[in-house]
């Protein structure tokens, strides 16, 4: 397949699954097109909103729009670690061990409520991510090629959870955050709940198409690769992510995976915006995404109400974007 064609093919693609996920997803466009850069630059991704913005339906359609499988782990207090991975039982018929998979043995996971498990859990999750294969009784076993996680936060509730540490957060490329819909899409949703249109109704009945196969990953993500950025706009962005450590109210800045992590979301940014090369644009967008769960601020700022979303603001202020 030629250069140009394979571009061609991602964008038409991305523009597809754009199309078919917003038939279920009413509004949440900027949500859709960020979730799509986290899967298509093989990356994971955490997602926060309270209870009923529609985060399960999200990746439910995705994965039905991109031809993935699907599951979900509901984290709590006492889920283990093999509850996650998987374990061996002794098979009398067989005289031997068997494996049972956990659901981590899939290609889209939702992990949700991930900050109501205990650190052990949840680390068993996070080295999955990162090594994208898993460890049961000694033995190794990858993960399907697709692995993407989106764990959910809920923003409000602290109480008897256990956050992530920060050193957990950088593993997730991006921090989308899904806001309740505004009154013409509530609207919307009210008036489609009770009809054949209802949002779960189109999903399960066939309405929306996929738009690929898993298979299909590996070329497209070859072509994402393609898409260019000038080394200036190169220099820009590691200037962003060196800011946030220099920057007086920041106690814990971005480290280097965030560096990689937002040249990959400005690539992908790029490519659902129908474009072959990266501008500062791109840049200006993924900062925050990218950047928000990864800054820690200072105590007397954050009494002071400052927040990290105001500290990136300043800081992308303060960077003159090259010419
Ligand atoms: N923007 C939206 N588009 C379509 N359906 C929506 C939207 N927002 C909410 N809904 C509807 O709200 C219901 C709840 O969605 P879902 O279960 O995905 O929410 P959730 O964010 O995963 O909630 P929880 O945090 O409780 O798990 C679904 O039945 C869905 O039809
Ligand atoms: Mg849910």
């Amino acid at each position: 397949m030629s250069v140009e064609h394979g571009i061609a093919r991602l964008k038409e693609v991305l523009a597809e699954a754009r199309h078919e996920t917003g038939k279920v997803i009413i509004g949440q466009h900027d949500v859709i097109e960020k979730a799509l850069i986290a899967i298509f630059t093989g990356n994971h991704a955490l997602i926060e909103g309270v209870p009923g913005v529609a985060k399960t339906l999200l990746v439910r359609t995705l994965a039905h729009v991109l031809g993935c499988e699907f599951a979900r782990i509901q984290f709590t207090p006492d889920l283990m670690p093999a509850d996650i991975t998987g374990t061996t039982i002794f098979n009398l018929q067989r005289n031997d061990f068997s494996l049972i998979k956990g659901p981590i043995f899939t290609s889209f996971l939702i992990a949700d409520e991930i900050n109501r498990a205990p650190a052990k859990t949840q680390s068993a999750l996070l080295q999955a991510m990162q090594e994208r294969r898993v460890t049961i009784d000694r033995d190794t076993y990858p993960l399907p090629a697709n692995f993407t996680v989106f764990a959910t936060q809920n923003p409000i509730e602290y109480e008897g959870t256990y956050p992530l540490p920060e050193a957990q957060k950088d593993r997730f490329m991006l921090k989308i955050t899904m806001k309740p819909p505004d009154r013409a899409e509530e609207l919307a949703l009210a008036q489609r709940t009770m009809t054949k249109d209802a949002p779960e109704t189109l999903l399960m009945q066939g309405a929306v198409r996929p738009v690929m196969q898993a298979e299909d990953f590996a070329a497209l993500r070859e072509s994402l690769a393609l898409i260019v950025i000038r080394e200036e706009l190169a220099g820009y962005l590691v200037d962003i992510v060196r800011a946030t450590r220099q920057h007086e109210s920041v106690l814990v800045g971005a480290g280097p995976r965030a560096t990689q992590s937002l040249i990959m979301a400005s690539r992908a940014n790029a490519a659902v915006s129908g474009r072959d090369f990266v501008t500062p644009d791109d840049i200006k967008a993924m900062a925050l995404p990218v950047l928000e769960h990864r800054l820690i601020l200072r105590p007397e700022f954050e009494i002071e109400g400052l927040t990290v979303a105001e500290v990136i603001e300043q800081v992308l202020q303060q960077i003159a974007v090259p010419r």
